[in-house]
């Protein structure tokens, strides 16, 4: 099963927000169904999100085609909607700019881009989780938060990936996934990913993973990436940057894992990621169902950075980035991630 496939000239993506209690397919034919679809979560993950940029391109350009309409007009208009559906995963303007820099050769060549990166995303993928295994040995208890796992992507996933891969070389004891609050992709995704792989795992609170690192109940930290800053700055879902604090602390690897999409060398430090602020509603409810008070008010950013000197390395499908707790593993003074 993949998130995200592309089958007769539509984008076929499983409904993350169902997810687990039912497994459904969309078939989006439009740009616009793709991008309501991204907005709402539906597809979600870096990785996936830069697939799905290159393929609502792809789709926009198969469908002027067929209405005999101007191709390059049509991916134009879709490209600039695509990229302002949400604003802090690097991948997705990268999977946009991938298809339309195929645009000179028509639809079928702007389709040929996106499986092109798509296929791509499974071999960085299969590299990605062999490099973070080798990088972090044998740890028997590892902690992830949120999903950047199969669903994340096309298939495998980063930090996930790294997971499957630790547990295939020397079974892990146990991986503690974070809830995730408020969308609960670690309780929802993750779970289901973990179960699915037969990789032994509890779900714990957000709040409980400090307790855990710092009660010595954890060897690694493994996380994924929406945007890493030319210093290594790490932009990745909320509450990240509380399990880095306790890493550093208890001095247990943390280790982010992302292909070379999410490198974004025109972002010169983490205070230049646009953290997306999502709808109060998130926070406030839990299911459709009002928790809060009424009146009471929220805030709600998606994402928080991780200051690269938090991060023990990065691992990308072509290198590994030693950043300021590198030292700490391997003896090597801290190099910036662009280095
Ligand atoms: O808001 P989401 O669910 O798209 O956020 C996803 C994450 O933060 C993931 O950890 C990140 O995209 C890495 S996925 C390989």
């Amino acid at each position: 099963m993949r998130a995200i496939d592309w089958q007769d000239d539509t984008v076929v993506i499983v409904d993350q927000t169902l997810l687990p209690h039912r497994v459904e397919h969309l078939a989006l034919r439009e740009p616009a169904e793709l991008i309501v679809a991204i907005k709402r979560l539906a597809v979600r993950g870096a990785m996936a999100l830069g697939v799905a940029g290159a393929m609502g391109v792809a789709l926009a350009a198969v469908r002027a085609r067929e209405r005999g309409e101007n191709v390059g007009a049509a991916a134009r208009a879709a490209a600039r909607q695509l990229a302002a559906a949400r604003p802090t995963a690097t991948n997705l303007f990268w999977g946009v700019e991938q298809a339309m820099m195929a645009l000179p050769g028509g639809a079928s060549a702007v389709v040929g881009a996106a499986l092109a990166l798509r296929d791509a995303d499974i071999a960085a993928n299969r590299a990605i989780g062999e490099r973070g295994a080798d990088l972090l040995g044998r740890p028997a208890r590892v902690l992830t938060h949120c999903n950047a796992g199969a669903l994340a992507a096309v298939e495998i996933g980063t930090a996930l990936g790294v997971v499957a891969e630790l547990h295939r070389r020397s079974p892990l004891t146990m991986t503690y996934a974070t809830e995730t609050r408020p969308l609960l992709q670690g309780a929802r995704l993750t779970a289901w990913e973990l179960g699915q792989a037969g990789i032994p795992h509890r779900v714990v609170v957000d709040g409980a993973a400090a307790g855990l690192i710092l009660g010595g109940e954890i060897d690694a930290v493994v996380v994924g990436a929406d945007r890493i800053a030319a210093n290594g700055d790490t932009a990745n879902k909320v509450g990240t940057l509380a399990h880095a604090l306790a890493a550093a602390r208890a001095g247990i690897p943390f280790l982010v894992a992302a292909p070379e999409a999410t490198i974004a060398a025109d972002t010169a430090t983490g205070a230049g990621i646009p953290i997306e602020e999502r709808d109060e509603d998130e926070v406030l409810s839990v299911d459709g169902h009002r928790i809060a008070p009424p009146g009471a008010r929220a805030v709600n950013p998606a994402f928080d950075v991780t200051p690269a000197e938090l991060i023990t390395a990065v691992v990308t499908e072509r290198r590994t980035l030693p950043l300021g707790r590198a030292a700490e593993a391997t003896g090597s003074a801290p190099q910036a991630a662009g280095s």
